[in-house]
């Protein structure tokens, strides 16, 4: 039954509907075709650029997944480059800086990165800095 509808539409409709297709026989007769005749057009130019479309993809060049190498998922994404400037007399208020890009208080460590390493079985840590004891 299937194969018979398959065969039906194969053999006699799909040959008709082309038949009744308004294809000019040269480029510039597409110029001289009416509203109603591009209409009835439109589906098989559609299919035809479908199944080009379907033939050359898998030789078009991929884009990488860039979501995976993203480093920062949420600090300042409204910027282009996240920088931040510690001064030197400052330093030794706050030791631990974040590596992870997870802290809360960035560019501090806030403890962040033990939950990341937790879900990930990374190894991130904060930079700590110390004062050389004289
Ligand atoms: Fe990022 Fe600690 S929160 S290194």
């Amino acid at each position: 039954m299937v194969l018979e509808s398959l065969a039906r539409i194969v053999k006699v409709q799909l040959p008709a509907y082309l038949k009744r297709l308004p294809l000019p026989e040269s480029v510039g007769g597409f110029l001289r075709l009416t509203v109603a005749e591009w209409l009835r057009l439109l589906p098989f130019l559609g299919v035809l650029a479908l199944l080009g479309y379907l033939a050359v993809r898998p030789f078009l060049p991929k884009k990488k997944q860039q979501k995976d190498s993203l480093i920062n998922l949420k600090i300042q994404k409204e910027n282009p480059k996240v920088v931040n400037e510690i001064n030197i007399e400052d330093l030794c208020l706050t030791k631990a800086y974040c590596r992870c890009w997870r802290s809360k208080t960035f560019p501090v460590c806030d403890g962040s990165h033990n939950k990341h390493n937790e879900l990930t079985g990374d190894n991130v840590g904060p930079l700590i800095l110390k004062k050389k004891e004289v």
